[in-house]
């Protein structure tokens, strides 16, 4: 599917696919560089989300700026968003099937955004993007390669903020995803 950002906004916008768009007050698509090198990828929109239309601006969002801000860079250098575009009643985690119909606006984004590395924050986005098998206190930290594409599956800000003991082990995430950045910089710059 070969869509613009317009056509793609304008979708979402649109979009009746599943019933989580009844009773939302924004939809939210995602925001950052649509060129990033770098995606965060989270579950879906909370309260706060849901009110501005901006994914990530809660207090997970806040954690996440500061996560962003510890590997060098900003939110506007990176490109954020949810597996799921609407707001999920209460913050209860998507059905597989509303994340299901959700999947293709994901994908779209990939496509448009081409990241290098994406972060998949928590156990949702792991599972919607690498797979059901996925377990994120098994699985985060380890690196998965797909076409190119290095996929780092690790906590999610919201569990950070309720486990403070996690926090070392996403700072050690953190500084694989600087790493491999890093690396992909220096083979696709021309040698000295
Ligand atoms: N949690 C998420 O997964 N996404 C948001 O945008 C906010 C909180």
């Amino acid at each position: 599917m070969e869509v613009s950002w317009d056509s793609l906004h304008a979708e979402i916008m649109a979009c009746q696919k599943c019933p989580l768009c009844r009773g939302i007050r924004h939809k939210v698509p995602g925001q950052g560089d649509g060129r990033a090198k770098l995606m965060f990828i989270g579950e879906g929109p909370g309260a706060e989300e849901d009110a501005q239309g901006l994914a990530f601006v809660g207090a997970a969002g806040q954690l996440l700026t500061k996560m962003i801000a510890a590997i060098g860079m900003t939110r506007e250098q990176v490109y954020i968003c949810n597996v799921v575009k609407c707001r999920p009643p209460q913050n209860r985690v998507p059905l597989p099937e509303e994340a299901a119909a959700c999947l293709p606006y994901l994908r779209a984004q990939f496509s448009l955004v081409r990241p290098r590395v994406i972060v998949l924050l928590g156990a949702t986005a792991a599972r919607a993007v690498l797979g059901d098998q996925m377990r994120i206190t098994r699985d985060r930290g380890v690196w998965v390669e797909k076409k190119g594409v290095w996929f780092m599956p690790t906590y999610h800000p919201a569990a950070l903020l309720r486990d403070e003991s996690k926090k070392r082990d996403a700072w050690h995430d953190l500084q694989a995803v600087m790493g491999k950045l890093k690396e992909l910089e220096s083979q696709s710059s021309p040698s000295a």
